[in-house]
C-alpha cells in the first residue's frame, strides 16, 4: 500500500550512511520509505528491520513497480560509493526520479556536469547532500556573520583520526581514484560550507600532510591550504583524518552519532573581521562593543567574549540537519523550493578539490576553474540506448 500525500523515497546504498538516511525518512511526517536498494546481503536485513521493500538493483525496483502497476518513487537518496554516484543517479533520473545525491556529487567534474544536464533534460531535481548547510550551528553562524564587520580572514580545521575498521569495511575509501581519501570524502564538506558562508573561492595553495598509513598509499590523509576568495577574504585550513584532535565539525556539533560530541569545543572555524571575531561552533563573538575610536578599537583595550546563542546545546544540538535536509528535499520534489545545494554548488566544491589536487601535484597555487568550462562526459552516465526509459 502506498500512503496518499506522502512523498515516496528510496534509499540507494545501505552501508554507513544509507541506513541513517532511511531512518530519517521513516520518521518524517511527509515522506515514506519506498524501498532500500543495495546488492549486499546485510541490506536485506536492514530493509526488513525498517519494514520496507528490498531490491538488489534499481532495475529490479523499476521492474517491481511496472509489474504491480505502481508509480516509481518520487525521489531517491543516493548513498553509494563516491565513484558510483553518477551512474546510479543517471539511472534513476532516466525514470524521472528526483535525486538527493550524497556528497561529493561525483569524484569527476565532467561526469557531474553530464548528470546536471541530463537531469534537466528529464525534468528531475538534483539536491546535493552537503547537509551541513542545514546544521543549526552553521545557520546561526551565517546569521550572525555581520557582527564581525568586514570579514578579512578565516581559519578552519577538520582534524580527527579514523579507525582502521573504517577503511577495511569499504575499500573504495582507500583510493583517490574511487573517490576515497580525506580530501574528496571530508574536505569537500568544509569547502562547500566555506563557499556557502563566504562566497566563491578563487585560488588555493595546498601542501599534503605527512603520510602515516603507508599501507594505503593511494589515499591522501590531509592537507594544509591557503585560500583566497573572489571577494578578497583570505583563509587557512588544516584537514586531516589521521591526527588525535577534537577540532572537527562532527565533534563540535555532535551531529554524527559515530563521533562523540565535545560540548565545550571552541573554534573549529574562526572568522576575523574589522569589528570582531566569531568562533564556531561555540558561537562566541569576541569584540569591543564600547569602542568609539582607533584607540578603543585596538590592542590597548580589553576584548569582550559574548555568547551569541544561549543554551546552544539544547536549542541547536536537538535540530538534526538530516531531518531538515529531508524536509527540504520533500519541498523541492513538491516544487515548493529550489535546491539549497544545487548541482552547480556540488560541482563548484569539486572544482576546489580539483584545484587542491593540482596544487599538490605542481607545488604552486591554482585558480579554481569556472564550472562553465567543464565539458560534460555523457559516456559516464552509462545509459545505453536499451536502458533508456520509453
Ligand atoms: N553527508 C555525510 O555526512 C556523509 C557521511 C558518510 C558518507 N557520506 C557519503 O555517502 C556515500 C556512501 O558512503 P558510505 O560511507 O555509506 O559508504 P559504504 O561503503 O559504507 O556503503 C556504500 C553501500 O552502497 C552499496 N552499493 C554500491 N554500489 C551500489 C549500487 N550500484 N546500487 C545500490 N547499492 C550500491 C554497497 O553495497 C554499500 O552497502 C558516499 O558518497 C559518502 O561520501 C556522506
Amino acid at each position: 500500500m502506498i500512503a496518499p500525500n506522502l512523498i515516496q523515497i528510496a534509499v540507494i546504498g545501505a552501508g554507513l550512511i544509507g541506513p541513517r538516511h532511511a531512518s530519517h525518512v521513516v520518521n518524517n511526517a511527509h515522506a515514506e520509505l519506498f524501498a532500500i536498494v543495495d546488492p549486499s546481503p546485510t541490506a536485506k536485513e536492514i530493509a526488513a528491520s525498517m519494514e520496507t521493500r528490498y531490491f538488489t538493483s534499481i532495475q529490479n525496483m523499476i521492474a517491481y513497480c511496472n509489474q504491480n502497476g505502481m508509480s516509481y518513487p518520487d525521489g531517491a537518496i543516493i548513498c553509494t560509493p563516491n565513484h558510483t554516484h553518477i551512474r546510479v543517479s543517471a539511472e534513476l533520473a532516466n525514470y524521472g526520479i528526483n535525486l538527493l545525491v550524497e556528497k561529493p556529487l561525483s569524484s569527476i567534474p565532467e561526469e557531474a556536469k553530464a548528470l546536471k544536464n541530463f537531469a534537466k533534460e528529464k525534468n528531475v531535481k538534483v539536491l546535493v547532500g552537503h547537509h551541513r548547510r542545514f546544521n543549526p550551528f552553521i545557520v546561526e553562524a551565517k546569521r550572525n556573520l555581520h557582527k564581525v564587520g568586514d570579514v578579512i580572514a578565516i581559519s578552519g580545521t577538520w582534524a580527527l583520526r579514523k579507525p582502521e575498521s573504517y577503511f577495511k569495511m569499504s575499500p573504495w575509501r582507500t583510493d583517490n581514484k574511487t573517490g576515497g581519501g580525506v580530501l574528496l570524502i571530508n574536505l569537500v564538506h568544509d569547502i562547500d560550507l566555506l563557499q556557502y558562508m563566504f562566497g566563491p573561492i578563487e585560488r588555493i595553495y595546498a601542501e599534503l600532510l605527512k603520510k602515516q598509513r603507508s599501507h594505503y598509499p593511494d589515499a591522501d590523509e590531509g592537507a594544509a591550504l591557503t585560500i583566497k576568495f573572489k571577494n578578497g577574504i583570505t583563509g587557512t585550513f588544516i584537514c586531516s583524518d589521521n591526527v588525535t584532535s577534537p577540532f572537527n565539525f562532527e565533534s563540535g556539533t555532535g551531529e554524527n552519532p559515530t563521533v562523540p560530541f565535545q560540548n565545550e569545543l571552541e573554534g573549529f572555524y574562526r572568522v576575523f573581521g574589522s569589528k570582531g571575531t566569531l568562533s564556531v561552533p561555540d558561537l562566541h563573538l569576541f569584540h569591543q562593543p564600547e569602542a568609539v575610536d582607533d584607540n578603543t578599537n585596538s590592542w590597548l583595550h580589553p576584548i569582550e567574549k559574548e555568547q551569541l546563542v544561549e543554551n546552544k546545546l539544547e536549542t541547536l544540538h536537538s535540530q538534526m540537519p538530516f531531518d531538515l535536509q529531508l524536509d527540504h528535499f520533500v519541498d523541492v520534489i513538491r516544487g515548493r523550493a529550489e535546491p539549497l545545494c544545487s548541482a552547480d554548488d556540488g560541482m563548484s566544491a569539486l572544482m576546489c578539490i580539483d584545484a587542491v589536487m593540482k596544487s599538490v601535484e605542481t607545488g604552486i597555487p591554482q585558480y579554481v576553474e569556472d564550472i562553465k568550462n567543464i565539458i560534460p562526459d555523457y559516456e559516464a552516465l552509462g545509459l545505453d540506448s536499451d536502458l533508456r526509459a520509453k
